[in-house]
């Protein structure tokens, strides 16, 4: 069974959407005093290129490449950055990114961890950290890697009892047997069809990066207030930069 997920790759074939502008410029702040002349970055996962785009200005950094599964995202990055390197590749298919290994200064993984779904909970955690230790290893000994993630992280014993991303997860997998478009509920972004996610909570996120041979030297969980379920769900933007060994 191929690790990438067809119906992820299609959606994202489907739906190029543009994500917050303001997630990189923290970013930016941290990598500029470790930035060498002549740094080359890679975006993992780089939708339409939004991120390389402005990372890559506020940072000076020319030699830029862009990862993605999904051709048509890709498409997108090469009108806006027609300079880029654009490949497309699954992170989870080692034949694809071999030939990429140790070749990059700094890795930016944003928003894809809980996109690399399988079967089950347990499987998409696994891609997930599998993923992870692949982007991580496209870094040069002693580059850096940076990840962004969206965490969701229970309140209390009832809410870990009731497991949201589990439950999420699920539901997604049963409306997409039916449908493979989206099915917002209370606005756009709140969706339970197409495409499955699987969240993970800040500590789940912290073990992926370790167990990928990883050195945070800096990290950070930003509150992000989901209103109603406040009581239930932390919700936080994770950022972590990272060495790698
Ligand atoms: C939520 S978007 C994030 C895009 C961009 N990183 C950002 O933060 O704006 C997730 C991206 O991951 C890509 N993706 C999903 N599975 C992938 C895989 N196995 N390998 C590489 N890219 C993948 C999708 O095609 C999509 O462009």
């Amino acid at each position: 069974m191929p690790a990438t997920d067809a119906a992820t790759v299609d959606y994202f074939d489907r739906h190029c959407h543009e994500y917050g502008r303001n997630r990189i410029r923290g970013v930016a702040k941290i990598l500029r005093p470790l930035v060498e002349p002549g740094a080359r970055l890679v975006d993992v996962g780089a939708g339409t290129g939004g991120n390389l785009a402005r990372l890559s200005k506020a940072l000076g950094i020319t030699d830029i490449t862009a990862l993605d599964a999904s051709a048509e995202s890709l498409s997108r990055v090469r009108e806006r950055l027609p300079d880029a390197r654009t490949e497309r590749v699954s992170i989870l298919e080692p034949s694809q990114v071999a030939s990429l290994q140790g070749r990059f200064d700094i890795v930016l993984m944003a928003a894809v961890l809980h996109h690399l779904v399988g079967p089950t909970r347990a499987a998409s955690r696994e891609f997930a950290r599998e993923g992870l230790r692949r982007a991580a290893s496209l870094a040069r000994p002693g580059g850096l890697v940076v990840i962004l993630e969206p965490v969701f992280t229970p309140r209390g014993p009832v809410a870990r009892g009731l497991a949201p991303s589990s439950a999420l997860f699920w539901i997604k997998r049963a409306v997409t047997t039916v449908t493979s478009e989206r099915v917002p509920v209370l606005g756009y972004w709140n969706n339970i069809g197409a495409p499955v996610v699987s969240f993970y909570s800040h500590p789940e996120v912290s073990s992926m990066v370790i167990s990928a041979g990883l050195q945070p030297i800096f990290r950070e969980v930003r509150d992000q207030s989901l209103g109603w379920g406040d009581a239930l769900i932390e919700r936080g933007d994770a950022t972590y930069v990272a060495r790698a060994r």
